[in-house]
């Protein structure tokens, strides 16, 4: 596997690569690697010819009090583990290769970021959205692969792709799970024993909602009010967010929702972690009510 550091190298590879005709994958990523990043890099390794893993920890999507200068970082062990999973280059920019001047031009999803991360951590989806389209500039993949860990993020980057008619075929790739259930993430590692163990509440919780959903229930309201209380009644975990949506919009539940996503984001100690479930109707579509709706539906049991 090649390493390359520049823009300028990157893109000499890749022009003869694409001169005998291969087909390029891109999975970018901000480093300190795991199997859910791995997951992407082997699907990218089954569709394309040569696949791009780009590492780089990108300042313009954190904000003035989160963790960019204590992200964890290493380099060495992402290059074995990219390698391991079928990755032809490891792009890793340095932040003035990637941005050598004041950032003047920024790219701002709407809509679709007014909820969930995008409310809770202004601006980082401009900073995602940008960099992520210098990426694709750089690359020029034919496919670029995101995990549905992040479920927001690949709704805002599929909305900028077909706005601005970037043209790359988006690939979303399911979660990667702990045997126990705790979503896969390079934050994970942040976790005291304590806390890796009260993490757990937001898979068991979101799994009780799957099976809630498929005994009948499908009013929103209540199905946010249940999983607020599951969380909830987890002593180390403190709610970001807890949110039923409409999985498609990102806007709430409506008569035409056929699909929900219910979105978590939960700080255990000083980490905050995000999780998510996209359930399907099954053709009992998913309705809003307010919170006496709420009262008697629960006092009648389930509805459809
Ligand atoms: P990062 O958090 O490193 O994630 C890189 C990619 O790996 C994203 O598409 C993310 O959804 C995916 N991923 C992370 N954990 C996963 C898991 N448990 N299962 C499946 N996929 C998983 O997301 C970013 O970096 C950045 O915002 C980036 C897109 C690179 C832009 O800077």
């Amino acid at each position: 596997m090649q390493l390359i550091e520049t823009i300028a190298g990157l893109r000499e590879v890749l022009a003869e690569a694409r001169r005998q005709g291969l087909k390029v994958g891109l999975v970018p990523t901000m480093g300190y690697l795991h199997e859910g990043h791995a997951s992407l890099i082997t699907r990218a390794k089954e569709e394309c010819d040569v696949v791009v893993v780009s590492v780089f920890v990108n300042p313009l999507q954190f904000g003035p009090h989160e963790d960019l200068d204590r992200y964890p970082r290493d380099l060495e062990r992402d290059a074995q583990l990219a390698t391991k999973s079928g990755a032809a280059i490891l792009f890793h920019p340095s932040a003035q290769e990637m941005y050598p001047s004041q950032v003047l031009t920024t790219v701002s999803v709407q809509q679709v970021t007014d909820r969930l991360c995008g409310a809770s951590r202004p601006g980082h989806f401009d900073g995602v959205a940008t960099v992520v389209l210098k990426l694709l500039n750089i690359v020029l993949p034919d496919r670029v692969y995101f995990g549905l860990k992040d479920y927001q993020q690949v709704r805002v980057i599929s909305r900028m792709v077909s706005d601005l008619n970037v043209p790359v075929q988006i690939v979303p790739c399911p979660t990667i799970r702990e045997p126990d259930g705790l979503a896969k993430s390079s934050r994970n590692v942040y976790l005291t024993a304590q806390d890796r163990q009260a993490a757990l509440v937001l898979s068991n919780s979101l799994r009780e909602l799957q099976k809630l959903v498929s005994a009948g229930e499908r009013n929103a309201a209540l199905l946010q009010s249940r999983l607020t209380e599951w969380i909830s009644s987890e002593p180390l975990a403190r709610i970001d967010y807890v949110e039923i949506l409409d999985s498609e919009k990102l806007e709430p539940v409506s008569c035409e929702t056929a699909e929900i996503v219910a979105a978590v984001a939960v700080y255990f100690g000083q980490t905050r972690l995000i999780d998510n479930a996209v359930i399907d109707a099954e053709g009992r579509p998913f309705y809003a009510a307010d919170s006496n709706e709420i009262k008697n539906s629960s006092r009648q049991g389930n509805r459809s």
